[in-house]
């Protein structure tokens, strides 16, 4: 066994963010979530977060990174809300902490990055007290903070059911070469959610296709790329309609899938290998559509810690 975090010590985790290659939107539930059926991704977009010593009952963070005023830092940060109810759920002793996270995810952007940082303070605080906790409980405590948590702990490549907390591995073989498109703007989950209903895109067809997952045990990007599929995309390109324009522009410069990044506004853009994602990614950023761009690959692990 791993021996115990000392007090001058510090603990860092590195998670990823995820994007979705299906999402099919059933029905809002009587919990105000919907059902889902959604294949995730965890891609090359790491998080990392710092967990030290804090009094007992101090629970503490500090955002650092490009977007780092976006995040709350009081109570309502979800990774503060991770640590608390981790130490409420499994500390014998009072327990506090100090968190940083070093954000590279987009806020608000549909690539899970709340999530992630809560999935990244479970794995933290878990080392940092010493605690005794098994993936399915660290699992189960992560469905309560956020519908992601428990792919963000988990990674790599996983269908995802009921509220996209239940997990499933997915087979996928090789790696995926993608272009991200980060927006100006954020989208809020709720309200592209509550569009997708007011547009009537929620049915009770929550099929993952076929050929989707045919084309992940085949490593076929080409193949994947055309079956990428996002119900809720409709839905972010009614609140962003510049969105529209993005995708047009990534297909036109040779990206062989495109998809709204679960609620958006990120854009995922499949490349047919790894030097046609370098001039993807060259052409739209010189064509300025976009905040900024990212080339990235997956899958990758979720939540690890870091020497
Ligand atoms: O679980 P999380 O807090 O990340 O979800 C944010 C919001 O997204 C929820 O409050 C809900 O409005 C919406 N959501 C949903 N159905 C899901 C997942 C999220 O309606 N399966």
């Amino acid at each position: 066994m791993a021996s115990p975090v000392t007090e001058a010590e510090v603990v860092r985790v590195r998670v990823a963010g995820k994007i979705n290659l299906a999402l099919r939107c059933g029905p809002l539930r009587e919990d105000d979530y919907h059902e889902l059926a959604t294949v995730f991704q965890a891609v090359s977009v790491f998080d990392e977060i710092e967990a030290r010593w804090a009094e007992p009952g101090v629970f503490s963070v500090r955002v650092v990174g490009e977007q780092a005023a976006l995040v709350p830092t009081d109570g309502s940060n979800l990774a503060v809300r991770a640590a608390r109810l981790l130490g409420e759920r499994f500390a014998k002793d009072p327990v506090g902490v100090e968190l940083v996270i070093h954000k590279s995810i987009p806020v608000t952007g549909g690539m899970a990055g709340g999530s992630a940082d809560a999935a990244g303070a479970l794995l933290a605080c878990s080392v940092l007290w010493d605690l005794d906790v098994t993936p399915d409980e660290m699992r189960d405590l992560g469905a309560l903070l956020g519908a992601d948590v428990p792919f963000c702990l988990t990674g790599g490549t996983a269908l995802g059911t009921e509220r996209g907390d239940q997990l499933a591995p997915v087979l996928s073989r090789g790696t995926y070469h993608w272009v991200l498109a980060f927006s100006h703007q954020e989208l809020s989950t709720p309200e592209v959610f509550a569009k997708a209903d007011e547009l009537g895109l929620a049915d009770d067809d929550l099929t993952v296709p076929a050929g989707l997952l045919n084309a992940l045990v085949g490593g076929d990007p080409v193949a994947l790329g055309e079956r990428l599929v996002n119900d809720l995309q409709p839905a972010a390109l009614a609140l962003r309609p510049e969105l529209s324009e993005l995708l047009e522009a990534g297909e036109e410069f040779g990206a062989v899938g495109a998809v709204v990044s679960g609620s958006g506004p990120t854009v995922a853009f499949l490349a047919a290998n790894e030097s046609a994602a370098i001039d993807l990614s060259v052409r739209l950023s010189n064509d300025g559509i976009c905040r900024s761009v990212k080339r990235v690959s997956g899958p990758v692990p979720g939540a690890r810690l870091l020497t």
